[in-house]
């Protein structure tokens, strides 16, 4: 059992792109199924909007993940460490690619994109073929990214109630009574 704890900016960028990862995600799917109209449109500016600020977001999180001290390593077997590591690389390229796909995506359709009425105008020509593949793309990488948490937090929750080694804890948000 560790008692040393990320640090706060660590804790809080993790858990605010944590939910700024679900909300784009679930608004994307349900943007889906939405019939066409203002309201679906909407969405979508939402959506763009929650997944351009989780973009800015990595900036200072990889910053600060480059300059602030790193934690000891829990003591853990050589393989669920190796598995540990290669999540958090394959979370962080997700975190980077997902959005920026979307965004080459919507920018190559010719869409109006913006980070909450900030208009950021596309630098490319409209080629819809291209789009739609980055569509697809930008689809796929949302499940995986989804998968991929999803073992992440099952882990993470395994850490915390059958190994019991402090692994969660040092990344709540407050620690939790003894
Ligand atoms: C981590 C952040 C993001 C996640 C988890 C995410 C996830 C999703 C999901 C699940 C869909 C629905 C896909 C489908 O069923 O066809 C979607 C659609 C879409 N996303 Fe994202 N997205 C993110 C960021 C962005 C960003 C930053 C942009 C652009 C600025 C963007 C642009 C779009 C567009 C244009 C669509 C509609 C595509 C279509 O009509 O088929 N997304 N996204
Ligand atoms: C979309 C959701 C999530 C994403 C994208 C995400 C991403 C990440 C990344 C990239 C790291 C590596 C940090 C580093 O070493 O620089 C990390 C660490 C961590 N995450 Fe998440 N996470 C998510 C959700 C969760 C959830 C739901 C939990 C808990 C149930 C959780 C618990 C942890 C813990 C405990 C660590 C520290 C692991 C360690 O010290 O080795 N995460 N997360």
């Amino acid at each position: 059992m560790t008692d040393t704890r990320y640090d706060t900016l660590t804790r809080s960028l993790h858990w605010l792109i944590a939910l700024l990862v679900v909300a784009s995600y679930g608004i994307g799917l349900f943007r889906e199924v939405m019939p066409k109209g203002d309201a679906r449109t909407a969405m979508l500016a939402l959506h763009m909007s929650l997944g351009l600020s989780l973009l800015l977001l990595m900036v200072p999180r990889l910053l600060n993940r480059m300059v602030a001290t790193p934690l000891p390593p829990v003591p853990m077997a050589p393989p669920m460490a190796l598995a540990a590591k290669l999540t958090h690389i394959g979370l962080y390229l997700l975190l980077l690619l997902l959005p920026v796909v979307g965004l080459l995506a919507a920018w190559i359709k010719g869409r109006t994109v913006g980070l909450f009425g900030l208009p950021l105008p596309s630098p490319f020509a409209v080629n819809r073929d291209l789009a739609h593949t980055l569509e697809e793309a930008h689809e796929v990488l949302g499940h995986a990214m989804m998968a991929l948490a999803g073992l992440h937090a099952a882990a993470a929750i395994y850490h915390h109630k059958v190994l019991k080694d402090g692994v969660l804890a040092r990344m709540l948000p407050s620690r939790p009574a003894a």
